[in-house]
Formats: C-alpha cells, structure tokens, sequence
C-alpha cells in the first residue's frame, strides 16, 4: 500500500517513512527542502534497506501538486507534515507561514477529492490549547487563540480540514502532538535544525557538544515546582508509530467518524529542569546553563491526557525522558562525528 509523507526528509516525517517502510508500506517523499537535507533519504535507506521514492517541489504550487496526484492515484493515505514550524519566525513573519502552512494543506485537500485518494493524517500541535485551564489537556478541551501564528496556522489547518470533510468522501485523523524530542536509535536521523535552535533539547545537546557557549532557561518563576516552565515530552520514534497506527485505523475503516483527534503526549509533565538533569544523566556532561527572563509566548505548564489515544487509537508512548535525551545526545555525537 502506498503512502504519501509530504514533509518526509524533516524530523518527524523521516521517522515516520522508517516505521511505515518497516510495516509494509510503500512510501512517497515530497519535499521542497527547504528545512532538511537530501542526505535524509540516503539515511532511511540505509535504516530499511528500502529506498523512498522522493520528488522535490513546492506544495504551494497547486499546478505541480496536481501533477504529482494525478500520477499516483492509488495513493492509500496521505501524512502531511510538510509546513513551516518555527514559533518566533511565525511573529516576524506571518505571512510566510500562513501562505505555506495553508495553501500547500489546501492544495493537498483539493488534491486528494480530485483523485479521490481517501485518508488524511494531519500534523497538529498541543499549541491549540494554548494555556489550558485544566491539566492534564484531554481533546475535548477547547482550542484558545493561539499565542503565535504558527499556532494559528494548526488552528485553522485542522477547521479547513473539517469543512472540506463535510463536503467529500476523505477522512482524516489530526494528531496534536506535545514536545517531540530525541533520535532514531540508530542515530542516523534525528533533529536537524538549521541555525541557532529554537527548541531546547537541540539546544542542549549543541551546548554540550561545545557548539553553543551555553543553555539559557527561560524563566524559573513559573507557578511550577521548580520554577521552570513544564511540558510533555515525546520521543519522536513514539510519535512516528503512532502516525501508523492513524494510517491503519483509517485503511481498516475502523474510524468512527470522519474526523478524528488524538493528542500524542506521554501524559507526564517534565520541567526544563527535569530534561536538564536527565540529559547530565545519561551523558555524564555537566551541561552550562543559566536562569534568564521569561521568553514570549512561552505557557506555563501542559502535559497530555492521552486516555482517547491509549483507548480508542491503541497508542501509547512507552520510551523514558532519559531513552530521549540519551538517543538525542548519540544523534548529536554521530552527527558532529565524535563518538
Ligand atoms: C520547551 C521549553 C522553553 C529553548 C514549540 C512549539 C510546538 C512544537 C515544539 C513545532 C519551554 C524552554 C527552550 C531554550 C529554554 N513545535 N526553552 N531554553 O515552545 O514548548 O513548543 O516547539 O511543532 O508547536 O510551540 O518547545 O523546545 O521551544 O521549549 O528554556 O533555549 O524549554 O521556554 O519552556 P515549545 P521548546
């Protein structure tokens, strides 16, 4: 069976192709490359031994997208991870990421009810809750105004999405995920910022490495037990496997409504402080930090209540915070080439 990853040579999306290869799917890559490397295809190739069929272009361009359907229709699902995702470029920037983040997810939905391809997985975030006022954030808890408009753009992705289903026989399961962190154990893939990183553990593990002089926390006078703002912090092989299972769930008709959601979080809470001791932990480095203000737009606290996927999705994260900032730190070693 064929599946369609937009966004397959980034670090979710390359994961994500090594388990669908490793279950018996046929995977196509599209990618413009604009975040990641070609390098990534040669890396999942050497993981399964399967090489992707990958093609480079912009999603953006509804002609070119049309094109790639029409000459795969027998397409079985399509995951769309393809989308710009840095919060803070998403202030200076709001047109990029509206323009990108919408119009290539519209050129797919329109896309895909031409060529009838049927099932949709979409990349969401736990950003829609924004800051919720009860913890842990079950998928019933209403969406807040998102504090960014990369936030905005998973907002409204996941409204386009819905409407379109209303009106066509596709389904669709959006996943929100929590905090993504860590490698394939292999440590031939993993999280591949480009420039100064805005997420912490890539940050951590470059200062670590001597890349970065050193780790600013930002702000340690949240209402939290240490002070340090808390997350819920996923392994992205955790989070890759679940995207299969969605696809499953959907070729298997076991949907029990044309659009589903599932947040993909472990359902535990860690601080910044917590993934900090962890990483000194499993690496033996004693990691340089300082306490600094606050960073806009930051939320406090949010961890997952992940009964809905555990139950219905059969999904559930099983790795440590020390198996992530462990498989994070080997990535970072291989990566530089000091083992
Ligand atoms: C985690 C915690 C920071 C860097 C964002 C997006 C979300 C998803 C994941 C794309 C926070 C603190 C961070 C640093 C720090 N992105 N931190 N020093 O902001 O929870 O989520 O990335 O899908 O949609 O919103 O992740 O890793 O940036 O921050 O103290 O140098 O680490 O303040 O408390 P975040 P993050």
């Amino acid at each position: 069976m064929k599946i369609l990853v937009t966004g397959g040579t980034g670090y979710i999306g390359s994961h994500t192709v090594v388990e669908l290869q490793q279950q018996g799917f046929e995977v196509v890559i599209i990618d413009n490359l604009s975040n990641s490397q070609i390098g990534v295809i040669d890396a999942i190739t050497s993981i399964t031994g399967i090489k992707p069929h990958f093609e480079q272009f912009d999603l953006v361009n509804r002609e070119l997208t049309s094109q790639f359907f029409s000459r795969h229709t027998d397409i079985m699902g399509v995951i769309h991870f393809a989308a710009f995702k840095a919060v803070g470029e998403s202030v200076e920037k709001p047109l990029k990421y509206y323009r990108n983040n919408l119009v290539s997810l519209m050129n797919i939905l329109e896309s895909m009810s031409e060529f009838n391809i049927p099932n949709l997985v979409f990349s969401s975030s736990c950003t829609v809750y924004g800051q919720p006022d009860e913890l842990p954030v079950s998928e019933k808890a209403p969406t807040k105004k998102a504090e960014s408009p990369y936030g905005n753009t998973k907002q409204i992705s996941e409204e386009i999405i819905q409407d379109t289903l209303k009106s066509s026989k596709m389904n669709a399961i959006a996943l929100r995920y929590f905090n993504p962190i860590g490698a394939h154990e292999s440590a031939k893939i993993g999280e591949l910022p480009l420039g100064v990183p805005n997420n912490l553990v890539p940050f951590i593990t470059q200062t670590a490495i001597g890349i970065r002089q050193q780790l600013s926390v930002f702000g340690d006078d949240y209402n939290t037990p240490d002070g340090t703002a808390v997350r819920d912090y996923i392994h992205v092989v955790d989070l890759a496997q679940a995207h299969v299972i969605a696809v499953k769930r959907m070729i298997e008709l076991k949907m029990k409504q044309s659009f589903e959601i599932f947040n993909l979080g472990t359902g535990t809470g860690l601080s910044v402080l917590d993934v900090i001791t962890s990483f000194e932990r499993v690496s033996g480095e004693k990691l340089n930090y300082k306490i600094v203000g606050r960073r806009a737009g930051d939320i406090e606290q949010v961890w997952a209540n992940s009964d809905f996927s555990n139950e219905v999705l059969g999904w559930k994260a099983k790795k440590t915070v020390d198996e992530m900032t462990a498989s994070a730190w080997k990535w970072e070693k291989v990566y530089r080439e000091i083992v």
